[in-house]
């Protein structure tokens, strides 16, 4: 495996797969993580959810109808009947020239523990992979997603900085309170605060307590630039999801973010290297 990055030193933007290489491959199966990793990805993004048997499972909506042949919402579901089903035939109806169908454990339900141990396979075959991981609805689970969540960080140890880099493990949400909770139990792990608008009480660029990197969307981005300034000038670093045109990759290597995250991370890889 090679790490293809190629950035100017003016642009040391890191790529993040979002959902995996979700573009070519379904999202969030082992298919579509280890055509992140062929790709270069620096990062690989995931949304974790619980089942019904307090499993943590990378799976973005609240129901499997969209991204399986099952139907039904993920936390009223086992981790033996989403085991069962089929996360890769939908992608294979999309029009994907990049994706041929796998079946067996590369489109099964991916589970958080299993994404944890392609991270630590692929750091200790040298490539400083990191992981994005998102807590979805976790205020309903009254902190059970973060301390199932932490708890197996902390198996694979993955929970602290090794000596000599950054975090491999990053935290994001939409949520404060999850990551306040984060910080509280695990302080050294980065927090990421997601974005879909700007509340006013955060306009002048400061981010909610527990929260150390911001994570606005493009759509904010795009129409108002001048925000991104401002968490600059506060001190924060910047990672803007969902980008995957080429005249957005441009918009964020000219505001200068630290990381962009997108669907295609081969083709951001090659245009920020040509940047
Ligand atoms: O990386 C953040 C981004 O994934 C948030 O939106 O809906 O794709 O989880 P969503
Ligand atoms: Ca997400």
């Amino acid at each position: 495996m090679t790490h293809a990055r190629q950035h100017t030193p003016h642009h040391p933007i890191q790529v993040i797969a979002h959902r995996g290489a979700s573009d070519d491959a379904p999202e969030h199966t082992l298919a579509a993580y280890r055509k992140a990793i062929e790709d270069g990805a620096d990062a690989l993004e995931c949304d974790v959810r619980l089942t019904a048997d307090g499993q943590l499972v990378c799976v973005h909506d609240r129901r499997v109808n969209r991204t399986s042949n099952g139907r039904g919402a993920v936390s009223a579901l086992e981790l033996s009947a989403l085991a069962a089903l089929d996360f890769g035939s939908w992608k294979d109806r999309e029009e994907s020239p990049d994706w041929d169908p796998v079946p067996g454990e590369l489109t099964s339900v991916l589970t958080l523990e299993r994404l944890l141990e392609l991270v630590v396979e692929t750091r200790a075959a040298g490539r400083p992979l990191q992981l994005a991981i998102e807590t979805k609805h976790p205020t309903r689970w009254a902190g059970q997603v973060e301390e199932r969540l932490l708890h197996l960080l902390k198996r694979y140890e993955l929970d602290t900085p090794p000596a000599d880099g950054p975090s491999p493990v990053r935290i994001m949400s939409f949520s404060a309170r999850s990551l306040h909770r984060i910080q509280a139990a695990s302080p050294t792990l980065p927090t990421v605060y997601l974005m879909q608008f700007v509340s006013p009480r955060l306009r002048d660029g400061r981010l909610p307590a527990g929260a150390r990197i911001a994570g606005p969307g493009l759509r904010i981005v795009r129409s108002n630039p001048g925000y991104i300034e401002r968490l600059h000038r506060a001190g924060h670093r910047v990672h803007v999801w969902t980008v995957n045109e080429p005249e957005d990759v441009e918009l964020c290597a000219r505001l200068g973010v630290e990381a962009i995250i997108t669907n295609r991370p081969k083709q951001v890889l090659s245009q920020l290297g040509h940047l």
